[in-house]
Order: C-alpha cells, then sequence, then structure tokens
C-alpha cells in the first residue's frame, strides 16, 4: 500500500486499526429506530404475544418463529454501501446513536466488504456486539496482572472496549458480533427476503456470524419448549445469554404488525432471572 496507494481500499486490513485518538464520538440518526423488546416470562405471556398479533393482523398467516438466544451484549447498527461497511452506531436512545465506525472496524467477525454477491445497494445490519466468557475471563487477568481496573461482567466489558475514543484500545481486546436483523435493505436487483429465517441465511453467505442454535419454532408451545432448553443449556453458551426471542418468520406480517413506541409487535425476549449464586460475606469496612 506505501508503495502503490492507488490499490489502498477502504475495506484494506490495514484499516482495521485507527490511527489517533477521537476527541468525542458523533451522533447518528437512526432511519429505522432500534427499538428494544417485550418481555415475557411464562408460556401463558406467551400465549398472549400470540393471540395479540392474531387479533391485529385480522387473517390467518402461519405463526411459525425465528427463535434465538438473546444475547446479553450492545445492539448495534452497520451500514453497507455497494457491499463496503460505511458507518457503524450504538443503538443510544433508539433514535439517536454515536458513530463507532472506526472502533467496529477492528473486529474481526465484521466483514469490511460483503461477502457473496446479490447484496443490497444500501444494507442495514443489526446485531449485538458481544465478548465470549473465555476472552472476558481473559482481560481481567490481564488487566489485574497490570493493576488495571477490572470489569463487573463481559457486557460492561465489551461497551467500555467499544466506546473507547482511542481505537488502539478496541483493537487490543477481542470482541465479536452477531448479527440478528436487518434495518433499511434496498434488494435491487436481488429479490427481497420473505422470511426472517432467510435474512438470517443470507446475512452469513454475506459472511456474518449469527446467533448459535438458532431453531424455527412452529407453535407457542415450541418457542417455550426452545426457551427452556436455552436456560437449561446457558452454561455451555460461548457469551452470556439472557433469555431467548422469537421473532415472527413471516417479513410480510412483522411490516404489517409494526412497532409501539417502544418495540416490535412481532417480536418478544422470553428472559431468564438473573443467574443467582451464593457467597460468604467475609466482612464489612465502615468508612
Ligand atoms: S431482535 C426490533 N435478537 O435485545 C428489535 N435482539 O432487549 C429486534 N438482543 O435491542 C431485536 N439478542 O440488542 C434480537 N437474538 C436477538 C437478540 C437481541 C440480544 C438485544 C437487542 C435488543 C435487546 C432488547
Amino acid at each position: 500500500e506505501a508503495e502503490h496507494p492507488e490499490l489502498k481500499t477502504p475495506a484494506s486490513p490495514s484499516v482495521r486499526v485507527g490511527g489517533q485518538p477521537l476527541t468525542a464520538f458523533k451522533q447518528v440518526r437512526h432511519e429505522i429506530p432500534m427499538l428494544s423488546l417485550d418481555n415475557v416470562f411464562s408460556g401463558e405471556e406467551l400465549q398472549a404475544f400470540e393471540q395479540r398479533m392474531r387479533d391485529r393482523l385480522k387473517r390467518e398467516v402461519s405463526f411459525t418463529f425465528c427463535c434465538e438466544p438473546k444475547l446479553d451484549g450492545l445492539a448495534v447498527s452497520l451500514l453497507y454501501v455497494d457491499g463496503q461497511l460505511v458507518q457503524a452506531a450504538t443503538r443510544g436512545d433508539g433514535t439517536t446513536g454515536e458513530e463507532i465506525t472506526e472502533n467496529v472496524r477492528t473486529i474481526k467477525a465484521i466483514p469490511l466488504s460483503l461477502r457473496g454477491e446479490g447484496w443490497p445497494a444500501r444494507l442495514e445490519v443489526r446485531g449485538e456486539v458481544v465478548m465470549y466468557k473465555k476472552d472476558f475471563a481473559a482481560l481481567n487477568e490481564k488487566q489485574e496482572a497490570l493493576g488495571l481496573k477490572t470489569f463487573a461482567n463481559p457486557r460492561n466489558a465489551a461497551a467500555g472496549t467499544l466506546r473507547q475514543l482511542d481505537i488502539s484500545i478496541t483493537a487490543s481486546r477481542p470482541l465479536r458480533f452477531l448479527a440478528y436483523s436487518l434495518g433499511e435493505a434496498q434488494w435491487q436487483p436481488a429479490p427481497a427476503c420473505t422470511l426472517q429465517s432467510e435474512a438470517m441465511a443470507r446475512l452469513r453467505e454475506y459472511g456474518f456470524l449469527t446467533p448459535p442454535d438458532g431453531k424455527l419454532c412452529e407453535s407457542v408451545q415450541a418457542v417455550e419448549d426452545y426457551a427452556q432448553w436455552v436456560r437449561e443449556h446457558r452454561p455451555q453458551f460461548r457469551m452470556e445469554i439472557d433469555g431467548a426471542v422469537a421473532k415472527l418468520d413471516n417479513l410480510e406480517a412483522q411490516q404489517a404488525l409494526g412497532f409501539t413506541a417502544r418495540a416490535p409487535r412481532f417480536a418478544v425476549a422470553f428472559k431468564f432471572p438473573a443467574e443467582q449464586a451464593q457467597t460468604l460475606l467475609k466482612d464489612i469496612e465502615i468508612q
């Protein structure tokens, strides 16, 4: 690249590590708001969620749900124009987030150029930035050895790593990105996806990781069984999981249902209670 600057592209591996620290994050407005998810805690609440969708749609659609573990990290939006990563942003308040393009470029699991072919001219990919449990343990060990601040959990470590004005710090710590939905997508000339599960398969073709152990469930009971399965296998996941997410697979029905001010009407999070453990209080120091 030094000898042939004309060959250097924005997707060059050398661009993964930034130069000068930033002085502040720029604000980015999300074209489509990045909302939260409504939570359910029982099979009855799940049933009520399906009934609300049936009432609102007023027509028969197949209620197949695309289910995934709910990853405990940070929501990030990535914008690709003509297959090149041009912008990355945090969720922020859902309407306006912070631009973290240079930080995100250092995450090796994020393609700087989309793989394959047929991707939309503009494609917004949404997903979660996480730190794997083993990487978190290693990072804390390293921090401790250096006499630096340790992190309370992988989510905090991921957040602290991503929102770094000094990008070399982001680059030095292992973050992953797992894609779970599309925002904006201009499909021409490729045919648009009609199912959430199809969109996820395309994202994998373009070079993204998607949440592990996703499953299509054909009934509310199957969703509940899946959530139970995820809960039982929670310790075996490489990243922290705090529930299971069920999204209606039919994208047209998703669009018809739309959003409330807070969350989509076509998806819910089946939340698990926080993990509990016993500990021994050894001492209290009054200050
Ligand atoms: S789908 C329109 N799938 O949970 C919202 N979200 O509590 C679509 N999350 O903001 C979100 N794992 O950051 C979806 N497999 C998953 C997820 C997931 C984690 C996060 C996401 C969202 C938050 C809501």
